[in-house]
């Protein structure tokens, strides 16, 4: 309807303006014919009457002529007819002349422009026509004529030139609604078939006449063009796996470096009594990188931390792993005492982590801890350069050890394609400006040709803080910061598990799984199990998830006695006294809630503040009924994913931080503010007496969304968007012009 108005209404208007311009002028024509017309009798009447009427004034009987005046004048349009022997004799009239009009006054009107006779009340129309005789050669017939008629036709004129136009209106407008209605239709047949790919040009679909091929022309380029914006490349892949990545890998990047750079190494080597050991650390990096680094091969540079991990590598302090089924090399690069403590304990741990998090510890900024940063990037950059087979290299910076890095890399490689990936949250400008060295850090991570965070709502932070604080062009559409003349895309790449994990996480059924872990625990086989599983970090709410339980036991004694929160925590940055003290609240808390409610047959919280491995971590998955993570503040959390991964049961439900960047990813969990005690305490209790089937309709969800955004996915999409970076940017490097700037995303910057 609205579509028929907007063809409509305008003819309409149109119409109407030329109905209000037509008719005046069709009035004044009648009128002209008219009074053609009444002069046209008025000869006629002239020439009719002069002879009878010479004979009755040559015999001077006025009388007669009177009467012979009557009978001329009962033709309805004639109101009076007189005779002028001269202008200064009274005329000779009938009795209709208005009193007093003198033949003078009766023959100037006849010869005026307007010979309309003044005050009469109808409209009386003068005309004058010779009649000469012999006593009176200028002699006049005047004949006034009542043309009221007139003004009675050019209404009806009026009236029907109105209905005149409205039916015209309406039936342009019938035509116009019907015409346009199914052209309409027959467009949009033709643009759904179009923009579903379908036969474009069959008859019948709107696109066959030939006037509007140049239309679908067009409006196929265009969608073509939308397509290509909105769906990203990783869409078009099925499924994610590792072979998808090596796809990618020897599709897109075929023969290029792939060098990943992380403070934490993949496998740590330590010396147990005389057998060296192989331990794989509790990091969400880790974990996430490592299936991708089994699938693309390639070097992986980081620190080697464990005590016998100089013992095994070759003289460029290379080592193939994994040990067992080698499939990528791994880089270590020695640290001093001092160099660690001041890079990684000093300023990463105790100046970025806190200032990234929001989690109430103030950070602490060192001169000569940033100084000790500054020379282990440069290290890191050595080792990259000292890597890299080609001058491009395509290099995978992780996390917030490395803030200087990708500037590094590139002055050092300005081919080279820099993909940092920011594991932690960024604050908010006004947070991160009281580092000392922002505007170093931000310039560092600006060498970057793209910059990766887990959520959109960190894009947006890092964006907002290089618009507050550098002399950079930022573009908030394409989401690029361009500076020094170079451009960084900042991108969402929201990090993931394993998918499917691997068989042997899976090894032993979850029944096992339950019966072994409650056995171990001194458990019976129907006590209630949550699940947390953390380094002992302040930002992971480990002291709120223990006050939850404390809560709910409180608001539920049933549960006391047969429900336990079983806390794997992994000792970490033990050398940090903000560690130290943590470990030390946790303890406190464990023993004091324990006593609390010592009245039970089972301890509320049981600690295991040990390394735990892979299998032990997803054994206790498989055994709990819920899985608790509370963190404070978290860019992705992905022991809520692994949690999810491992319940191939689709049993058990999640209870979920919603300052957890997975908390955007996984809304079938259950989602608290770990600050909110009771509302945790209350989610707990839903979580423990959910019946199985609403169990497995969340679970089936969020295992439905890991499946489909798995780490292949997560890796995938960086190394596309780094290809098409690298083809854009030789392209511009072969123009005629040579510009050295690549085009990314969409346009140069100036
Ligand atoms: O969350 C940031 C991060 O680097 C993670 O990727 C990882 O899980 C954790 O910190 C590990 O910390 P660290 O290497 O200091 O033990």
């Amino acid at each position: 309807m609205r579509l028929s108005l907007r063809f409509v209404l305008p003819l309409l208007i149109a119409l109407g303006l030329l109905a209000y311009a037509v008719t005046p002028l069709i009035e004044k024509l009648t009128v002209r014919w008219f009074e053609r017309d009444l002069e046209l009798r008025a000869n006629l009447i002239a020439n009719t009457i002069n002879e009878p009427l010479s004979e009755l004034l040559r015999a001077g009987d006025t009388s007669r002529v009177q009467k012979f005046f009557v009978r001329i004048a009962q033709d309805e349009r004639i109101f009076a007819i007189a005779y002028c022997a001269s202008p200064a004799e009274a005329p000779l009239a009938t009795e209709s002349l208005p009193g007093g009009v003198q033949c003078a006054q009766l023959e100037a009107l006849a010869d005026s422009a307007n010979q309309y006779l003044p005050g009469s009340t109808g409209q009386l129309l003068i005309l004058a026509r010779p009649m000469a005789t012999e006593a009176a050669p200028s002699g006049k017939l005047i004949l006034i004529h009542d043309v009221t008629f007139m003004s009675r036709r050019g209404a009806e004129t009026r009236r029907y030139l109105f209905y005149f136009f409205v039916a015209l209106g309406l039936v342009v407008s019938l035509i116009t609604v019907v015409i346009a209605q199914l052209s309409w239709r027959g467009w949009m047949h033709g643009l759904r078939t179009m923009a579903r790919g379908e036969g474009l040009m069959r008859p019948s679909q709107g696109f066959d006449s030939p006037e509007l091929l140049p239309i679908a022309n067009d409006l196929r380029a265009l969608v073509r063009e939308i397509q290509a914006e909105h769906r990203s490349r990783d869409e078009e892949q099925v499924a994610w796996t590792p072979d998808t990545l090596r796809d990618i890998l020897h599709r897109e990047l075929a023969n290029q470096d792939v060098i990943v750079v992380s403070n934490r190494e993949p496998y740590i080597h330590v010396r147990n009594d005389d057998a060296i050991v192989i331990q794989r650390p509790a990091s969400g990096l880790v974990t996430a990188l490592e299936p991708v680094m089994r699938a693309c091969s390639g070097t992986w540079i980081a620190h080697g931390s464990g005590n016998a991990d100089r013992d095994v590598v070759d003289a460029r302090d290379r080592i193939n792993v994994p040990v067992d089924h080698p499939a990528y090399m791994l880089r270590r690069v020695w640290l001093t005492r001092e160099e660690e403590a001041g890079y990684y304990y000093g300023f990463a741990n105790e100046g970025l982590w806190p200032l990234c998090h929001i989690a109430h510890v103030r950070p602490t900024f060192r001169t000569p801890d940033f100084d000790q940063y500054r020379k282990v990037n440069k290290r890191f950059a050595e080792a990259v350069v000292n890597e890299a087979t080609r001058p491009d290299p395509l290099v995978l910076v992780q996390d917030y050890h490395f803030a200087l890095l990708p500037r590094l890399i590139r002055d050092a490689l300005p081919d080279a394609t820099v993909i940092t990936f920011w594991h932690i949250p960024w604050p908010n400008p006004e947070a991160f400006a009281i580092c000392p060295w922002r505007d170093e850090l931000l310039d560092g991570l600006l060498g970057s040709s793209i910059l990766g965070f887990h959520t959109q709502f960190h894009c947006n932070n890092f964006v907002d803080t290089v618009d507050r604080l550098l002399e950079a062009r930022v573009d908030r559409e394409t989401f690029t910061v361009s500076y020094r003349r170079k451009l960084t895309a900042v991108k969402r790449y929201p990090i993931s598990v394993d998918w499917p994990p691997s068989p042997e996480l899976f090894a032993k059924p979850v029944d096992q799984c339950r019966a072994d872990v409650r056995m171990r625990h001194g458990l019976p086989a129907d006590h209630a199990i949550a699940i947390g599983v953390d380094r002992l970090d302040y930002t992971k709410g480990i002291e709120e998830r223990f006050r939850a339980v404390e809560r709910l036991l409180e608001q539920h004694p049933e549960w006391v006695g047969r429900f336990s929160l079983l806390q794997i925590a992994a000792p970490t940055r033990a050398s940090i006294e903000e560690y130290r003290n943590y470990e030390t609240h946790v303890r406190a808390e464990v023993a004091r809630i324990n006593e609390r409610f010592s009245g039970g047959l089972h301890p509320p919280i049981i600690l295991e503040a040990r390394h735990h491995e892979p299998a032990e971590v997803y054994e206790h998955f498989r055994a709990a009924e819920v899985c608790f993570v509370s963190s404070l503040h978290d860019g992705m959390n992905l022991v809520a994913k692994e949690f999810v991964s491992a319940r191939d049961d689709e049993q058990g439900v999640l209870v979920l931080s919603q300052f957890t960047g997975a908390a955007r990813e996984l809304p079938e969990a259950l989602i608290v503010n770990p600050y909110d005690t009771d509302q945790c305490a209350a989610a707990l209790n839903i979580a423990l007496t959910m019946p199985s089937r609403a169990q497995r309709q969340r679970m089936g969800l969020m295992r439905g969304l890991i499946k489909e955004f798995n780490v292949y996915r997560w890796a995938g999409r960086m190394l596309i968007d780094a290809a098409t970076m690298r083809r854009r940017g030789q392209l511009v490097d072969r123009s005629p012009h040579g510009h050295r700037m690549p085009l990314w995303p969409e346009r140069r910057a100036e």
